[in-house]
């Protein structure tokens, strides 16, 4: 299925955003009790994102430090704090934060992957130097390769979940990271396709919205939920994963390094959203597909507030015009 089809398959109407309340994003961030429940959720992650590293077989310290080195210690967690909220936790928690684990193996892949001089030639990733400026490109390409190859065997492995689902989660999730999701976003970005027809918004959709997707229809395989809500919960992660990446490109061109954690600037050449559309209509595509995602988490039948939390956590990020601007003006000290 192509990302466009994809895509026509979503139900959203444009109207309901104006039935979107829009204060909820205006709503203090620091929520004490459910920032309380979200820290120790992200510390489980953290821990068990260790654990599952570790090997009783023998693996090349280098390469395992390689892929510890990209896999920990930074980096949001965004999209396992989500899939783990999307899931019916009392159903199978255990089980659906190794599969959080697995998601977050993937993405850094991917993260290493893109940064490469053959990519976007980066040398800033999670506050780090990316990992083949560490370790050099041979080690960072085997470390993607045993990062994306383990995440796929945990969750074919999980324990707690039906050889079934087991089954179906492993093909959901390559499916979004193979040649018809990822990577060709990915190959698109680079300008490896000439005369696509695909728009920024759907090369979007499959470099970072198809994993998004995808962990929607995880986490329904999971949850068992009614038709409604898995299409609710689609839908609510087609969003996301629009409003994730036009943020992310938005970032790239008014936020500095230090703030990204990561190279910025990097994107001044690529058909971005920013490059496409500008900036103010990036911003406002940020915007609207953050209240549509808000609006179909009503109909997910899950625990809202979190992930309202989480959603509101990534929206503080963005900074101001004035603020993005000073943070970009070369500092007199000699410093960025
Ligand atoms: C960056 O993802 C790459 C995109 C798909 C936009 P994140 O912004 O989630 O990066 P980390 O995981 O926090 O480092
Ligand atoms: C990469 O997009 C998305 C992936 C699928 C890896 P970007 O190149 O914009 O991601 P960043 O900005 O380097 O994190
Ligand atoms: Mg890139
Ligand atoms: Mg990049
Ligand atoms: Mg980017």
């Amino acid at each position: 299925m192509s990302g466009t089809q994809v895509r026509k398959s979503i139900t959203f109407d444009p109207a309901s955003k104006q039935t979107a309340d829009t204060q909820w994003l205006q709503a203090f961030v620091g929520d004490e009790h459910v920032g309380k429940t979200i820290g120790q959720l992200r510390s489980r992650i953290e821990n068990r994102l260790q654990f599952l590293l570790e090997t009783e077989e023998y693996a090349p310290p280098n390469l395992l430090s390689a892929m510890s080195h990209a896999l920990l210690g930074g980096g949001k967690r965004f999209r396992p704090l989500i899939f783990v909220m999307t899931v019916n936790r009392g159903d199978c928690l255990n089980a659906s934060i190794d599969i959080g684990c697995a998601l977050e193996m993937v993405h850094t892949a991917s993260l290493i992957l893109d940064d490469l001089p053959c990519m976007d030639d980066a040398e800033l990733r999670r506050g780090k130097p990316t990992t083949h400026k560490a370790f050099g490109q041979a080690t960072a390409i085997l470390a993607a390769i045993s990062l994306l190859t383990l995440g796929i065997r945990i969750i074919s492995t999980v324990e707690g979940v039906s050889d079934h689902a087991r089954a179906r989660m492993a093909a959901v999730l390559s499916h979004a990271v193979g040649h018809t999701g990822l990577a060709a976003g990915q190959e698109i970005d680079l300008g490896g396709v000439s005369g696509t027809s695909l728009d920024v918004e759907q090369k979007n959709w499959l470099k970072t919205g198809k994993l998004f997707a995808a962990m929607a229809d995880m986490a329904s395989i999971l949850s068992q939920r009614p038709v409604q809500q898995e299409a609710a919960l689609t839908e609510f992660a087609f969003h996301v994963g629009s409003a994730f990446q036009a943020l992310d490109d938005l970032m790239d061109a008014i936020a500095g390094t230090s703030v990204l954690g990561k190279d910025s600037g990097k994107d001044a050449e690529r058909n971005t959203m920013v490059n496409e559309k500008g900036e103010a209509a990036t911003r406002q595509s940020y915007i609207d597909h953050l209240h549509a995602a808000n609006f179909a988490l009503r109909h997910c039948g899950v625990e809202e507030e979190p992930i309202r939390f989480m959603l509101r956590s990534i929206h503080w990020l963005v900074p101001s015009e004035a603020q993005a601007r000073a943070e970009m003006q070369p500092n007199i000290n000699g410093g960025n």
